[in-house]
């Protein structure tokens, strides 16, 4: 079985993630997408909050999983037999820090490949950053993100 990992923050997830989750579902068997959580983050929304809405977008989704994880990377890929890491890539300024971050987890686990997938065409400028600004001064995010997402932004407004 051909096995990848999505990881990211995932704060939240929006409809560039799920594009790229989708299309690595034409690649791979199983994909485990993975809240990586950093010490050095404030999220808008708990790990808890986060894994419940990927599980909830996920449900009818029998080649996904989703975990959460602290810790490296490679670490979690090599725990669980996965080679291959999925990464997209925007045209806003990705490509040099992926470069970087695909070529040290290689070295830190050389059987581990990094794939990365183009974000489309109509996806390429949402940024989880930019949705939490846009709705804090009232803006409309309803088409950057999936439903799940929406609902759980009109949680933290009550
Ligand atoms: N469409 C739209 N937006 C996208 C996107 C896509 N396809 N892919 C990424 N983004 C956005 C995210 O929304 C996020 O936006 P923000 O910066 O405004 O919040 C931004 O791009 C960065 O996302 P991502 O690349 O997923 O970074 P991250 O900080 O969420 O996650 C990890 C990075 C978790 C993969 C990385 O830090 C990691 O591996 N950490 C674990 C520790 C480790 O192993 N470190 C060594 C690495 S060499």
């Amino acid at each position: 079985m051909k096995k990848a990992l999505y990881a990211g923050s995932f704060d939240p997830f929006t409809n560039g993630h799920l594009d790229i989750v989708k299309r690595a579902l034409k690649i791979f068997d199983e994909l485990t997408v993975l809240i990586a959580i950093s010490p050095s983050k404030r999220p808008l929304f708990s790990t808890e909050t986060r894994k419940e809405i990927l599980e909830d977008i996920f449900a009818n989704e029998k080649q996904v999983k989703v975990d959460t994880f602290s810790g490296l990377i490679v670490d979690y890929a090599k725990k669980n037999d996965i080679y291959n890491i999925v990464r997209g890539l925007r045209p806003t300024g990705d490509f040099d820090n992926e470069f970087q971050m695909a070529s040290m987890n290689k070295h830190l686990f050389p059987e581990l490949d990094t794939v990365f997938l183009t974000t489309g065409a109509n996806l390429y400028f949402i940024s989880s950053s930019l949705i939490k600004e846009i709705y804090q001064h009232g803006g409309e995010i309803s088409d950057f993100v999936p439903t799940q997402v929406l609902k759980a932004f009109n949680e933290v407004k009550k």
